[in-house]
């Protein structure tokens, strides 16, 4: 592997991967939304990895254009053969983007379908990797074919104060569906893709936008009201999660798709879900071929993509 494009690289565990694919020597391309979070970046990386070779990529994955045109850019220079999409948020349901479409569904779902649709066929041999979620959690709740766009907020269910928690989790779920419909028609061909959870990680910034939130979902997971998650990485049983502080830091969420990225043993492995560097089964409501090619043409429609 010689060049890694990542997104979601300014910040927590895709900015870990980048730091470690860069000390693998690979050339890593770093995906931000800012030109002062880019350039802050690779200071970092450049600090820690002398010599990392690093090229800025500038796009807001809420905005589909922005999408499209970093996809040419990628098209245009020099050929990834590892894509990860790894950028996600959690946001208020009232936050659209300017396509008219919860910014959560556009940066979480949409971004990496239609980047590495828009990809896929260009490249010859590659690796593509989807940053999920925790399998076990999202196995619980079903995406919602039939609201994709949230508009009708009691679908996602109580307590209302998580319902933007439960939007996120809809949109993890579409990154696995995704990855099995996505590695179906791409088999036979040198390019494979696969899904992972990098954990529950400590001090990165997904939910920054809802301040409140983390502490709400961390009391719903100590009271019960909210089952809890499956086995993590960096533990060695199921999360009792006391304190905040137990969990793993970024470097370990970025262990499995780092991995992914380069190992051997993983050689045209596709369509398969990883935690903790092994391939886990997810929900059948995730690998159903019905509802997963639903959610594929939907997802076209919203992109503008012949299904
Ligand atoms: N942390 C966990 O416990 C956990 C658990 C399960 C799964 N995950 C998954 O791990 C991945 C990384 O999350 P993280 O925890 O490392 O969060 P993070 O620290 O917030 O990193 C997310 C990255 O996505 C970027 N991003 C957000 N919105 C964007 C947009 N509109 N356009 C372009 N880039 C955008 C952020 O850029 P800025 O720097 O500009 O904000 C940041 O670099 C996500 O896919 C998340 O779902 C995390």
């Amino acid at each position: 592997m010689t060049h890694a494009v990542i997104t979601g690289a300014t910040n927590g565990i895709g900015e870990a991967i980048a730091r470690r694919l860069a000390g693998e020597g690979l050339t890593v391309t770093v995906v931000g939304r800012s030109d002062e979070r880019l350039k802050a970046t690779q200071e970092r990386i450049n600090a820690a990895v002398p010599g990392a070779e690093l090229i800025l990529e500038r796009a807001d994955l809420a905005e589909l254009a922005e999408v499209r045109a970093l996809a040419g850019r990628i098209l245009a220079g020099p050929k990834p053969d590892v894509v990860i999409s790894n950028a996600a948020l959690v946001t208020g349901l009232d936050r659209m983007t300017s396509d008219g479409l919860p910014r959560v569904l556009a940066v979480n779902h949409l971004a990496p379908y239609l980047l590495l649709r828009s990809l896929a066929p260009h490249l010859e041999r590659a690796r593509l990797i989807v940053v999920g979620a925790d399998p076990v959690s999202l196995g619980r709740r079903p995406v919602d074919l039939d609201d994709l766009l949230f508009s009708d907020p009691e679908r996602l269910g109580e307590p209302v104060e998580l319902r933007p928690f439960f939007a996120y989790g809809q949109t993890k779920n579409m990154n696995a569906m995704f990855v099995f419909e996505l590695a179906r028609r791409l088999a036979g061909t040198s390019v494979t893709v696969n899904g992972v959870h990098p954990g529950i990680i400590s001090g990165t910034g997904l939910s920054r936008e809802l301040p409140g939130l983390g502490a709400l979902v961390r009391e719903a997971f100590r009271s019960g009201s909210l089952a809890p998650p499956g086995p993590q990485p960096g533990r060695r049983t199921p999360l009792g999660w006391t304190e905040p502080d137990d969990r793993p830091a970024a470097d370990v969420g970025a262990d499995t798709p780092a991995w992914l990225a380069t190992a051997q043993e993983v050689e045209g492995v596709s369509g398969r879900f990883f935690v903790d560097r092994a391939a886990v089964e997810t929900a059948p409501h995730t690998t159903d071929v019905q509802r997963c090619e639903r959610l594929w043409n939907h997802s076209a429609r919203l992109v503008g993509f012949d299904a």
